[in-house]
């Protein structure tokens, strides 16, 4: 998955929009977007949208962001939307892999309920929503078999921190957004999973958005979070491997192929070693 497009549960409209959007996957809220009075129509929504979705041909993942554990809106959620059998739920507001665990028990019990495949339900996390979730983004490793990313984001971190703004004067996030981002990428590595970058909340703004993915992708994240069709283009083309860096890839992986037991190989003048085939095989992966 190379973008992931955010659209509120509430709205038909969009949801039909959001499907030929070539989004990987879609995020549909019914947690931040979606006003506290239009949760329950949200939840029918949703499971209309997903019963009539679900069934289309090459079509793009399909999660549902609930409401976060702490909330008691989100047993009233999964009862809604778990009949239509969405492919994933994201978490907001998780703190850790405890939370992770927490939602992969209720999950097992609607898949139980609504006779769907035992573990089939997959999770998503938004991992750095408040400092206690930036403190336990070292917890994911083994947390929940469902758990397939965490993502960070930096919109509900700063009204936690009681901030004014999350952005330096030059537009780069400032220094705790910074932080949330990189721990975010070093506990997505050790639990083995997907980092997800944050939205780009500036949708007219195609070239930032372009520079932001750019860092991402550099930096390791292998997908963004979007807000807007029109991002979704930008997201999938700078997240899918260029046809250079797959034929490096094959190339390394061949040459370890070609020299079974060697710890290190030369490959055009470049000396290579484990960590190179790891990356190399990592990237053929997302292919
Ligand atoms: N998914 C699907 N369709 C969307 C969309 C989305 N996320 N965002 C906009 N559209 C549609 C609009 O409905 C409009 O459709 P139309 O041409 O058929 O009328 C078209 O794309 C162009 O939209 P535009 O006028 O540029 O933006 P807007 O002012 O209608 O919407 C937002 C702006 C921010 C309200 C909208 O992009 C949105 O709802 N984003 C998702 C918000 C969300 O889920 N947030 C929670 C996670 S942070
Ligand atoms: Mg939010």
């Amino acid at each position: 998955m190379r973008s992931l497009l955010f659209v509120p549960g509430d709205s038909r409209k969009k949801l039909d929009k959001a499907l030929t959007s070539k989004a990987d996957a879609l995020l549909i809220d019914l947690e931040d977007s979606v006003d506290l009075g239009a949760k329950a129509e949200a939840r029918q929504v949703t499971a209309t949208f997903l019963a009539e979705a679900r069934n289309q041909a090459d079509r793009p993942r399909l999660y549902v962001r609930v409401n976060g554990l702490s909330t008691g809106l989100i047993d009233d959620d999964l009862d809604g939307v778990m009949q239509a059998a969405p492919d994933g739920i994201v978490l907001p507001k998780a703190v850790g892999g405890v939370d992770a665990s927490h939602l992969g028990a209720k999950l097992a019990v609607r898949e139980a309920e609504f006779g769907l495949d035992d573990g089939g339900t997959r999770i998503l996390a938004i991992a750095t929503e408040n400092a206690l979730g930036v403190f336990a983004l070292g917890t994911f490793a083994g947390a929940s078999h469902r758990l397939m990313g965490i993502a960070w984001g930096g919109e509900d971190l700063s009204a936690d921190l009681g901030a004014e703004t999350n952005r330096r004067e030059d537009g780069s996030y400032a220094e705790p957004y910074r932080l949330a981002r990189a721990l975010t990428l070093l506990g997505a590595a050790a639990a083995g999973i997907d980092a997800i970058d944050a939205v780009y909340t500036n949708f007219r703004d195609m070239d930032g958005l372009a520079a932001e993915c750019r860092e991402a992708r550099r930096d390791g994240f292998v997908a963004k979070m979007a807000i807007h069709p029109a991002q979704v283009p930008v997201i999938n083309e700078a997240f899918t491997p260029s046809i250079e860096a797959i034929e490096r890839a094959r190339a390394v992986v061949e040459a370890f192929k070609a020299n079974p037991g060697a710890g290190v190989v030369g490959v055009n003048g470049e000396m290579l070693d484990r960590p190179h085939l790891l990356r190399a095989e990592r990237l053929l992966g997302r292919v």
